[in-house]
Protein backbone atom coordinates (compact mmCIF):
# COMPACT_ATOMS: atom_id res chain seq x y z
CA UNK A 1 0.00 0.00 0.00
CA UNK A 2 1.17 3.63 -0.78
CA UNK A 3 1.54 5.97 2.19
CA UNK A 4 0.32 9.13 0.61
CA UNK A 5 2.15 11.22 3.41
CA UNK A 6 5.49 9.88 3.35
CA UNK A 7 5.14 10.09 -0.44
CA UNK A 8 4.36 13.56 -0.17
CA UNK A 9 7.07 14.52 2.24
CA UNK A 10 10.70 15.92 1.28
CA UNK A 11 13.55 12.84 0.93
CA UNK A 12 15.54 13.24 3.79
CA UNK A 13 18.86 14.37 2.71
CA UNK A 14 20.77 14.52 5.63
CA UNK A 15 20.51 13.47 9.55
CA UNK A 16 18.12 16.20 11.14
CA UNK A 17 16.86 17.27 7.67
CA UNK A 18 13.44 15.49 8.18
CA UNK A 19 12.99 17.92 11.41
CA UNK A 20 14.04 20.66 10.22
CA UNK A 21 11.53 20.14 6.86
CA UNK A 22 8.32 19.55 9.66
CA UNK A 23 9.79 23.02 11.55
CA UNK A 24 9.76 24.91 7.88
CA UNK A 25 6.12 23.09 7.68
CA UNK A 26 5.18 24.42 11.35
CA UNK A 27 6.82 27.75 10.59
CA UNK A 28 4.75 28.18 7.71
CA UNK A 29 1.28 27.65 8.81
CA UNK A 30 2.19 29.70 12.14
CA UNK A 31 2.41 33.08 9.46
CA UNK A 32 -0.22 31.40 7.43
CA UNK A 33 -2.61 31.45 10.35
CA UNK A 34 -1.16 34.49 11.86
CA UNK A 35 -1.88 36.70 8.15
CA UNK A 36 -5.15 34.77 7.86
CA UNK A 37 -6.49 35.41 11.63
CA UNK A 38 -5.05 38.21 12.43
CA UNK A 39 -3.76 40.40 9.42
CA UNK A 40 -0.55 40.52 10.51
CA UNK A 41 1.68 38.82 7.35
CA UNK A 42 5.08 37.97 8.38
CA UNK A 43 5.17 35.07 4.95
CA UNK A 44 7.85 37.39 3.64
CA UNK A 45 10.01 38.42 6.61
CA UNK A 46 13.52 37.85 6.03
CA UNK A 47 13.59 33.71 7.07
CA UNK A 48 16.99 32.88 9.13
CA UNK A 49 16.22 36.33 11.64
CA UNK A 50 12.37 35.70 11.72
CA UNK A 51 13.03 31.86 13.09
CA UNK A 52 15.69 33.20 15.09
CA UNK A 53 13.17 35.43 16.65
CA UNK A 54 10.10 32.67 16.96
CA UNK A 55 12.61 30.86 18.64
CA UNK A 56 13.12 33.10 21.29
CA UNK A 57 9.46 33.94 21.56
CA UNK A 58 8.93 30.29 21.94
CA UNK A 59 11.32 29.91 24.75
CA UNK A 60 9.50 33.21 26.53
CA UNK A 61 6.09 31.42 26.21
CA UNK A 62 7.83 27.94 27.12
CA UNK A 63 6.23 25.92 24.24
CA UNK A 64 7.94 22.93 23.19
CA UNK A 65 6.75 23.23 19.22
CA UNK A 66 5.64 26.10 17.05
CA UNK A 67 2.77 24.57 16.43
CA UNK A 68 2.17 25.05 20.31
CA UNK A 69 2.88 28.60 19.47
CA UNK A 70 0.66 28.62 16.86
CA UNK A 71 -2.09 27.65 18.95
CA UNK A 72 -0.85 30.09 21.77
CA UNK A 73 -0.59 32.75 19.40
CA UNK A 74 -4.06 32.69 17.25
CA UNK A 75 -6.00 32.16 20.74
CA UNK A 76 -4.41 34.34 23.19
CA UNK A 77 -4.37 38.25 22.81
CA UNK A 78 -1.27 38.93 25.11
CA UNK A 79 0.56 35.75 23.51
CA UNK A 80 0.33 37.76 19.62
CA UNK A 81 1.13 40.94 21.21
CA UNK A 82 3.98 39.39 22.53
CA UNK A 83 5.04 37.77 19.29
CA UNK A 84 4.31 41.23 17.64
CA UNK A 85 6.65 42.56 19.82
CA UNK A 86 9.52 39.65 19.60
CA UNK A 87 8.51 39.23 15.76
CA UNK A 88 8.40 42.76 14.67
CA UNK A 89 11.46 43.77 16.55
CA UNK A 90 10.33 46.61 18.31
CA UNK A 91 13.99 47.53 19.51
CA UNK A 92 14.51 51.50 19.34
CA UNK A 93 16.18 54.77 20.94
CA UNK A 94 16.21 58.05 20.16
CA UNK A 95 18.62 59.62 17.70
CA UNK A 96 19.31 55.96 16.66
CA UNK A 97 20.00 58.00 13.17
CA UNK A 98 22.15 60.65 13.98
CA UNK A 99 23.70 61.55 10.64
CA UNK A 100 20.20 61.22 8.98
CA UNK A 101 19.01 64.05 11.66
CA UNK A 102 22.01 65.98 11.04
CA UNK A 103 21.33 65.89 7.17
CA UNK A 104 17.44 66.42 8.40
CA UNK A 105 18.58 69.52 10.34
CA UNK A 106 20.79 70.73 7.73
CA UNK A 107 19.96 70.50 4.00
CA UNK A 108 16.10 69.30 4.35
CA UNK A 109 14.47 72.22 6.50
CA UNK A 110 15.68 74.96 4.46
CA UNK A 111 13.95 73.26 1.52
CA UNK A 112 10.93 72.46 3.75
CA UNK A 113 11.01 75.98 4.45
CA UNK A 114 9.86 76.55 0.99
CA UNK A 115 5.80 75.34 1.85
CA UNK A 116 3.35 76.73 4.45
CA UNK A 117 2.82 72.97 5.51
CA UNK A 118 4.59 69.94 5.89
CA UNK A 119 3.88 66.18 6.13
CA UNK A 120 6.30 63.96 7.07
CA UNK A 121 5.59 60.02 8.02
CA UNK A 122 7.50 58.01 10.18
CA UNK A 123 6.49 54.35 9.22
CA UNK A 124 7.90 51.57 11.49
CA UNK A 125 8.14 54.04 14.50
CA UNK A 126 7.77 51.51 17.23
CA UNK A 127 7.32 52.93 20.84
CA UNK A 128 8.07 56.66 19.31
CA UNK A 129 11.66 57.83 20.16
CA UNK A 130 12.34 58.61 16.58
CA UNK A 131 9.45 60.56 16.64
CA UNK A 132 10.32 62.31 20.06
CA UNK A 133 13.84 62.60 17.77
CA UNK A 134 12.50 64.26 14.76
CA UNK A 135 9.88 66.33 16.77
CA UNK A 136 13.35 67.64 18.84
CA UNK A 137 14.93 68.38 15.23
CA UNK A 138 11.92 70.40 14.75
CA UNK A 139 11.68 72.08 17.24
CA UNK A 140 14.51 73.54 17.25
CA UNK A 141 14.46 74.44 13.49
CA UNK A 142 11.16 76.46 13.90
CA UNK A 143 9.23 73.92 11.75
CA UNK A 144 7.58 72.09 14.46
CA UNK A 145 4.38 74.33 14.37
CA UNK A 146 4.13 73.83 10.40
CA UNK A 147 4.43 70.18 10.71
CA UNK A 148 2.14 67.85 10.98
CA UNK A 149 3.80 64.18 11.61
CA UNK A 150 2.40 60.66 10.77
CA UNK A 151 3.60 57.90 12.95
CA UNK A 152 2.37 54.57 12.30
CA UNK A 153 3.04 51.09 13.14
CA UNK A 154 1.78 47.53 12.69
CA UNK A 155 1.63 46.86 16.08
CA UNK A 156 -1.03 48.86 18.75
CA UNK A 157 1.15 48.02 21.32
CA UNK A 158 3.84 49.97 20.68
CA UNK A 159 1.76 52.95 19.13
CA UNK A 160 -0.31 53.02 22.78
CA UNK A 161 3.04 53.34 24.52
CA UNK A 162 4.24 55.91 22.13
CA UNK A 163 1.23 58.03 22.22
CA UNK A 164 1.93 58.55 25.95
CA UNK A 165 4.98 59.97 25.51
CA UNK A 166 6.59 58.42 28.30
CA UNK A 167 9.99 57.09 27.76
CA UNK A 168 12.48 54.60 29.99
CA UNK A 169 14.83 57.40 31.52
CA UNK A 170 18.02 55.52 31.12
CA UNK A 171 17.55 55.44 27.54
CA UNK A 172 16.68 58.45 26.94
CA UNK A 173 20.07 59.72 29.41
CA UNK A 174 22.01 57.79 27.42
CA UNK A 175 20.75 58.98 24.01
CA UNK A 176 22.49 62.29 24.69
CA UNK A 177 25.17 62.10 22.69
CA UNK A 178 23.91 61.21 19.34
CA UNK A 179 21.47 63.99 19.85
CA UNK A 180 24.71 66.05 19.79
CA UNK A 181 25.69 64.31 16.59
CA UNK A 182 22.71 65.28 15.35
CA UNK A 183 23.73 68.79 15.52
CA UNK A 184 21.91 68.95 18.81
CA UNK A 185 23.36 72.21 20.76
CA UNK A 186 20.76 72.63 23.78
CA UNK A 187 20.52 69.24 26.14
CA UNK A 188 17.75 66.63 25.42
CA UNK A 189 17.08 67.31 29.47
CA UNK A 190 15.03 70.51 27.65
CA UNK A 191 12.59 68.11 26.50
CA UNK A 192 11.50 66.17 29.36
CA UNK A 193 10.41 65.79 32.96
CA UNK A 194 11.80 62.86 35.27
CA UNK A 195 8.69 60.74 36.50
CA UNK A 196 10.70 57.76 38.39
CA UNK A 197 11.94 55.54 36.23
CA UNK A 198 10.37 57.34 33.22
CA UNK A 199 10.72 60.88 30.98
CA UNK A 200 7.85 62.32 30.57
CA UNK A 201 8.07 64.04 27.46
CA UNK A 202 7.11 67.85 26.69
CA UNK A 203 3.04 67.50 25.92
CA UNK A 204 3.64 70.49 22.98
CA UNK A 205 6.45 68.35 21.58
CA UNK A 206 3.65 65.59 20.29
CA UNK A 207 0.56 67.18 20.30
CA UNK A 208 0.82 67.45 16.34
CA UNK A 209 1.31 63.83 16.19
CA UNK A 210 -1.24 61.82 14.30
CA UNK A 211 -0.89 58.06 15.71
CA UNK A 212 -2.10 55.25 13.69
CA UNK A 213 -1.91 51.87 12.64
CA UNK A 214 -0.67 50.84 9.33
CA UNK A 215 0.82 47.68 7.84
CA UNK A 216 3.67 48.59 5.22
CA UNK A 217 3.15 44.97 3.63
CA UNK A 218 -1.02 45.20 3.16
CA UNK A 219 -2.39 48.65 3.26
CA UNK A 220 -2.11 51.57 0.84
CA UNK A 221 -0.69 54.56 0.80
CA UNK A 222 -2.79 57.20 3.07
CA UNK A 223 -1.27 60.71 1.47
CA UNK A 224 1.96 62.33 -0.08
CA UNK A 225 4.75 63.07 2.23
CA UNK A 226 7.73 65.70 1.81
CA UNK A 227 9.67 62.97 4.34
CA UNK A 228 9.40 59.53 5.26
CA UNK A 229 11.41 58.30 7.88
CA UNK A 230 11.19 54.51 7.44
CA UNK A 231 14.17 53.74 9.58
CA UNK A 232 15.31 49.63 10.70
CA UNK A 233 12.24 48.70 9.46
CA UNK A 234 12.95 47.26 6.05
CA UNK A 235 15.34 45.34 6.46
CA UNK A 236 13.46 43.04 8.25
CA UNK A 237 11.83 42.20 4.88
CA UNK A 238 13.12 39.75 1.89
CA UNK A 239 14.11 41.55 -1.07
CA UNK A 240 11.09 40.76 -2.97
CA UNK A 241 9.13 42.40 0.54
CA UNK A 242 11.70 45.49 0.21
CA UNK A 243 11.13 46.40 -3.38
CA UNK A 244 7.09 46.01 -2.78
CA UNK A 245 7.20 48.60 -0.03
CA UNK A 246 9.63 50.38 -1.77
CA UNK A 247 7.29 51.15 -4.05
CA UNK A 248 5.04 52.24 -1.71
CA UNK A 249 6.83 54.44 0.26
CA UNK A 250 8.02 56.15 -3.67
CA UNK A 251 4.48 56.32 -4.59
CA UNK A 252 4.04 58.09 -1.05
CA UNK A 253 6.64 61.01 -1.58
CA UNK A 254 6.03 64.64 -3.16
CA UNK A 255 8.40 64.92 -6.11
CA UNK A 256 11.58 65.67 -4.86
CA UNK A 257 10.85 64.41 -1.29
CA UNK A 258 13.35 62.65 1.01
CA UNK A 259 12.85 59.00 1.95
CA UNK A 260 15.58 57.94 5.54
CA UNK A 261 15.97 54.54 5.98
CA UNK A 262 18.56 53.32 8.38
CA UNK A 263 22.03 53.87 8.07
CA UNK A 264 23.05 50.38 7.46
CA UNK A 265 19.45 49.64 4.59
CA UNK A 266 20.00 50.61 1.26
CA UNK A 267 17.51 50.99 -1.33
CA UNK A 268 16.95 48.00 -3.32
CA UNK A 269 18.68 48.92 -7.25
CA UNK A 270 18.36 52.76 -6.44
CA UNK A 271 21.92 52.56 -8.15
CA UNK A 272 20.59 51.10 -11.33
CA UNK A 273 17.58 53.70 -11.33
CA UNK A 274 16.69 57.45 -11.29
CA UNK A 275 14.04 56.78 -8.79
CA UNK A 276 16.00 58.20 -6.22
CA UNK A 277 19.33 59.76 -5.48
CA UNK A 278 21.45 59.29 -2.33
CA UNK A 279 21.80 62.13 -0.76
CA UNK A 280 24.48 61.58 2.13
CA UNK A 281 26.92 58.22 2.08
CA UNK A 282 27.23 57.37 5.83
CA UNK A 283 23.45 58.14 6.23
CA UNK A 284 20.09 56.34 4.78
CA UNK A 285 18.92 59.62 3.20
CA UNK A 286 17.74 59.53 -0.29
CA UNK A 287 15.85 61.74 -2.61
CA UNK A 288 13.34 60.91 -5.12
CA UNK A 289 14.14 61.61 -8.43
CA UNK A 290 17.05 63.43 -7.70
CA UNK A 291 17.35 67.36 -6.86
CA UNK A 292 14.66 69.71 -8.34
C1 LIG B 1 13.43 47.86 14.78
S1 LIG B 1 11.92 48.77 14.92
C2 LIG B 1 12.45 50.30 14.25
C3 LIG B 1 11.94 51.45 15.07
C4 LIG B 1 12.46 52.81 14.64
N1 LIG B 1 12.01 53.18 13.32
C5 LIG B 1 13.96 52.90 14.71
O1 LIG B 1 14.62 53.13 13.71
O2 LIG B 1 14.48 52.71 15.82
C6 LIG B 1 10.96 48.04 13.61
C7 LIG B 1 9.48 48.48 13.69
O3 LIG B 1 8.86 48.09 12.46
C8 LIG B 1 7.55 47.68 12.77
N2 LIG B 1 7.08 46.84 11.68
C9 LIG B 1 7.45 45.57 11.36
N3 LIG B 1 6.74 45.13 10.32
C10 LIG B 1 5.91 46.17 9.95
C11 LIG B 1 4.93 46.32 8.94
N4 LIG B 1 4.65 45.33 8.10
N5 LIG B 1 4.27 47.50 8.85
C12 LIG B 1 4.54 48.52 9.71
N6 LIG B 1 5.45 48.42 10.71
C13 LIG B 1 6.12 47.25 10.82
C14 LIG B 1 7.69 46.92 14.06
O4 LIG B 1 6.46 46.77 14.74
C15 LIG B 1 8.70 47.78 14.80
O5 LIG B 1 8.06 48.74 15.59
Amino acid sequence: MVDRLSAARPKATAPGSDERSLEEIELRLLLEGIALHHGYDFREYARAPLRRNILMGMALEGVPTISAYQDRVLHDPASLQRFLNIVGVNVTSMFREAIALRVLREEIVPWLRTFPSVRIWVAGCATGEDVASLAIVLRETGMLGHTRIYATDINEGSLAIAARGLLPLESVQSSEADYRRSGGRGALTDYYAVAGEMARLDETLLSGVTWSRHNLVSDASFNDFHVILCTNVLTHFSRELQTQVQELLYDSLVRSGYLIVGRLESLIGWGSSSLYTRVHESSGVYRKGGAA
